[in-house]
């Protein structure tokens, strides 16, 4: 399987750019689903400070840990923290995976919400915020999954996760991220910099659910710092 293609930024801020990207999705009216994990929390902050124009915005989430909003690993927990609490003005519908309710029940939930929003058409995001862990994994995609299969269903229960934190968790699959408009990883910091590499270097395969992700409309971005590019210099120019 070719890899899909794609623009790598190498940025001095790719918070910032990521802000901005999420920016111009919002203004026009659009459904943006947000990254988990700790990387975005950096955009998010800078999000908050921006002139948006929220209020016709719909905000979900690429996927959630099994916990309730106000646990700490809580990826909405985080989105609001760094976020939401600190909108003033007119605010975006917020989605949230009810995490809480258990892998499977919240993923039916989630996909009944997102069937519902979009009028039961397909459902098209129109930006998609993934951040990539050590082992390839983005959303709650994990290497070998059954997860990376599913071909029907856009929101999937995961029981065992690759990584901590060790509860189950809800994603979004490939057929929701692959129809979206633009889909944008970000990944900061040395120790992102193997997975990057791999990344770009790396054909397509279940071994690396993030080679995986290739949008319909071929709208793929990386933004990486300095750091998570570090990798093999030639694998990322
Ligand atoms: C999660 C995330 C996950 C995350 C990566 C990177 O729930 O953990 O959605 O896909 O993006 O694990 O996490 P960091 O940004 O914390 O390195």
């Amino acid at each position: 399987m070719s890899s899909p293609a794609r623009e790598t930024l190498i940025l001095d801020d790719p918070a910032a750019a990521a802000a901005e990207r999420i920016a111009g999705a919002v203004s026009k009216g659009g459904h943006v689903a947000l990254a988990g994990g700790t990387t975005p929390r950096a955009a998010y902050e800078r999000l908050a400070t921006m002139d948006v124009e929220w209020v016709c915005a719909t905000l979900w989430f690429g996927d959630e840990r099994c916990v309730p909003p106000d646990d700490p690993r809580s990826n909405f927990g985080m989105a609001r923290s760094a976020l939401l609490d600190r909108l003033t003005g007119a605010r975006p519908e917020v989605r949230r995976i009810e995490g809480e309710r258990g892998p499977g029940e919240a993923a039916s939930a989630y996909e009944r919400q997102l069937h519902t929003a979009f009028g039961g058409q397909p459902p098209v995001l129109d930006l998609v915020l993934l951040g990539i862990g050590p082992d390839g994994h983005c959303a709650s995609l994990f290497p070998r999954q059954p997860a990376l299969e599913e071909r029907a269903r856009l929101v999937v229960g995961v029981a065992r996760p690759g990584l901590p934190p060790w509860v189950p968790r809800v994603t979004v699959t490939l057929p929701l991220i692959n129809a979206a408009r633009e889909v944008l990883f970000l990944a900061t910091g040395a120790e992102k910099a193997q997975a990057v590499a791999r990344l770009i270097a790396e054909p397509a395969g279940r071994e690396f659910p993030a080679s995986l992700v290739a949008p319909a409309s071929g709208a793929l971005t990386v933004l990486l710092d300095h750091a998570a590019a570090a990798g093999p210099a030639e694998a990322v120019s």
